[in-house]
């Protein structure tokens, strides 16, 4: 079983949506994985995901509410196979704390939607766009759904 691992800064906007619309998009295609949501800070640990992020997920029947957030650790690097960061700070940060002769992949989540021509997935927290960052979380999953299924 493939085990996944999505990560942003707060754990509350974009990882967690990530992690719930990829949870019943994977279910939906029958694929065997593992799925988690972390964050690179600790702003926000055990918190449940952001509201108005919460319900514009729900609007699209995703239920991200038992969701809490968790800070990104050295040992994610042993216990996923693929980790996806929803932009290029995200990777930079988990990349420093790396251990040595680890060799799992990190790319971004936008890789999976090229047909979006997004190199990150916008910050919701910041743009206030909550569709629009589920848009693309929805066009990345399904990519990244057709990727595995291959
Ligand atoms: P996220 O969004 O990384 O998609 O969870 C953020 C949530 C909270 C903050 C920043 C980004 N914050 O500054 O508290």
């Amino acid at each position: 079983m493939k085990r996944i691992l999505f990560v942003c800064l707060g754990n509350i906007c974009r990882s967690p949506a990530a992690e719930g619309v990829f949870r019943s998009i994977a279910r939906e295609s029958g694929l065997q994985v593992e799925i988690d949501s972390a964050g690179t800070s600790d702003w926000h640990l055990g918190e449940a995901p952001y509201p108005p992020m919460q319900q514009a997920a729900h609007a699209r029947g995703y239920d991200l509410s038992a969701l809490r957030a968790r800070q990104f650790r050295p040992a994610d690097f042993e216990e996923f196979d693929l980790i996806i960061g929803m932009d290029a700070d995200n990777i930079a940060n988990m990349e420093r704390r790396r251990p040595p002769d680890n060799q799992t992949p990190l790319c971004l989540f936008t890789d999976y939607a090229p047909e979006s021509g997004a190199d990150h997935v916008p910050d919701p927290y910041y743009t206030r766009d909550f569709d629009a960052a589920l848009d693309l979380i929805e066009t990345a999953a399904r990519g990244l759904a057709a990727k595995l299924a291959d």
